[in-house]
């Protein structure tokens, strides 16, 4: 079986999807966040707040060359920003079935207020942070998408059963 990679902005339900559809799938799920906290053994913020966001880029993109070495057959939940590079655009379509859970910016942020572990959204004005990088961002995920799965007022059942359709 392939892997099925979920990518989209924070907070559209990466995790919980990927947690659902591994159970009902009964395949492994594998999340390139926590592989990379794992191996650098510090938390994203941290990364970041040490690094910087271009390090933590670079992990991305070697957390997917290993995950292309791998046994497929597993659900890959992935950052919200790891498809806006163009290499690592190409290292998903490699990687399996690439769905795109596209939500509006209201719906991210109800789902996303008073988080405090996400660095990029640690701002004043945060519904204006998602609106402007959901814009520049939006492209990337449509292009790296093979399934678009528009998830806003959607339970997480009608999601699973939507993805289930479209990649038998
Ligand atoms: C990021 C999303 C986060 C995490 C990091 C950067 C982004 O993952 O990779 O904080 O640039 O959108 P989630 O989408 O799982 O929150």
């Amino acid at each position: 079986m392939d892997n099925i990679v979920l990518i989209g902005y924070m907070g559209c339900g990466k995790t919980t999807v990927g947690i659902r559809l591994s159970y009902c799938l009964k395949i492994p799920l594998v999340d390139t966040d926590k592989l990379i906290e794992k191996s650098e053994d510090r938390e994203i913020s941290r990364i970041f707040a040490e690094d910087g966001e271009e390090a933590f880029r670079w992990m991305e993109t070697d957390t997917l060359r290993r995950l292309l070495q791998e046994k497929t057959g597993k659900v890959i939940s992935t950052g919200g920003g790891l498809p806006v590079r163009e290499e690592n655009r190409r290292l998903l379509k490699l990687l399996g079935t690439v769905i795109y859970l596209k939500a509006e910016p209201e719906t991210i942020y109800e789902r996303v207020r008073g988080d405090t572990k996400r660095p990029l959204l640690q701002c004043r004005d945060p519904l204006t942070r998602i609106r402007e990088m959901m814009a520049k961002r939006s492209r990337c995920y449509e292009d790296a998408a093979d399934v678009v799965i528009q998830v806003d007022g959607k339970d997480f059942d009608t999601i699973i059963q939507e993805i289930e359709e479209r990649v038998k």
